[in-house]
């Protein structure tokens, strides 16, 4: 992914130099690459080599890294600490900040709409792009991001709380596994549903470990800041139901995946290891 990316992104030196250095700064050196991880195990899943889906996990990391950028900015979380290094504001400045999230936006859609080894066909590219479009927006991150603002320090349903995670996180976590679905057109609906359903059970869980992780991480090992969400008085899982409850609604979640997975056989394994790891992460 480290080359992937690093291939896909304007080269350090040209003009205007200081936006592509923060772009590449933001992009390259860390992060855990799941949402690419989710785009090769689905790929290997439904058959595909890697290089067919490549450039849609770059897009989706493109659009993941931008969000990150944001969420990070004095406006919205107002974090200094980012992937163990300082965020993009504090290390450039807020205007580039916002400059790279907004050209790391339509750079991803560049990708998918000319990158040479994605299926060629242009009902799957525009597929792609419908894909990427609608979980990106306003019924997608950015809307969860609003309500995520807007809920700061408000009393909202455990329900409400899981809406807003679909859309903050698990639209991104979503689009990986489906837009790798799209670059098979052959797949059968019923197993796409199937994948749907593992998708949506790891998006939710993987914002709530996050959650845990808040609370019970410590800042080195996360590289982000620890304790954040209480700070801002985030409506989260372990704020409203308690750690244990949170960790058995991921451990519920879990299973829920792996029996979406039932019909892959072990072709769907990178896909189950995903999951696993997802439950024990502990960064
Ligand atoms: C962090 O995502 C933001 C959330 C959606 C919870 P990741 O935990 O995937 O962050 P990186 O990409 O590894 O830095
Ligand atoms: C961020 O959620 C989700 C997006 C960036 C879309 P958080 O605000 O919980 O993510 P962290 O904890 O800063 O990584
Ligand atoms: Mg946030
Ligand atoms: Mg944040
Ligand atoms: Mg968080």
């Amino acid at each position: 992914m480290e080359q992937a990316l690093a291939a896909r992104l304007p080269a350090a030196d040209a003009v205007p130099a200081r936006l592509h250095e923060a772009m590449r700064y933001s992009v390259l050196g860390g992060g855990k690459r799941i949402r690419p991880a989710l785009v090769f195990a689905t790929g290997r899943a439904v058959g595909l080599h890697e290089e067919q889906v490549e450039a849609a996990a770059c897009a989706i990391e493109m659009i993941h890294v931008y969000s990150l950028v944001h969420d990070d900015l004095p406006a919205m979380d107002d974090d200094d600490l980012r992937r163990g290094r300082p965020t993009c504001h504090k290390a450039f400045d807020e205007a580039t900040a916002i400059l790279v999230g907004d050209a790391l936006q339509p750079l991803a859609f560049e990708l998918l709409a000319n990158d040479a080894r994605l299926p060629a066909d242009p009902a799957v590219r525009l597929k792609l792009v419908q894909l990427l479009a609608m979980a990106s927006g306003t019924f997608g991150m950015v809307g969860g991001q609003a309500i995520d603002l807007s809920v700061e320090g408000r009393r909202i349903s455990i329900e409400e709380v899981e809406d807003l995670h679909a859309r903050k996180t698990g639209a991104l976590i979503r689009v990986s596994v489906m837009m790798a679905a799209a670059c098979q057109p052959q797949l059968p609906a019923e197993l796409t549903a199937r994948l749907l359903k593992y998708s949506q059970a790891i998006g939710l869980a993987f914002q709530i470990q996050d959650d845990l992780l808040d609370v019970l991480g410590d800042t080195a090992t996360l590289g982000k800041a620890a304790g954040a969400d209480s700070m801002h008085n985030k409506p989260t899982h372990p704020a409203m139901i308690g750690i244990e409850a949170s960790q058995e609604r991921v451990k519920l979640l879990h299973a829920e995946a792996l029996a979406a997975l039932e019909p892959f056989g072990d072709k769907a394994d990178a896909l189950r290891l995903l999951a696993e790891w997802l439950l024990k992460r502990n960064h």
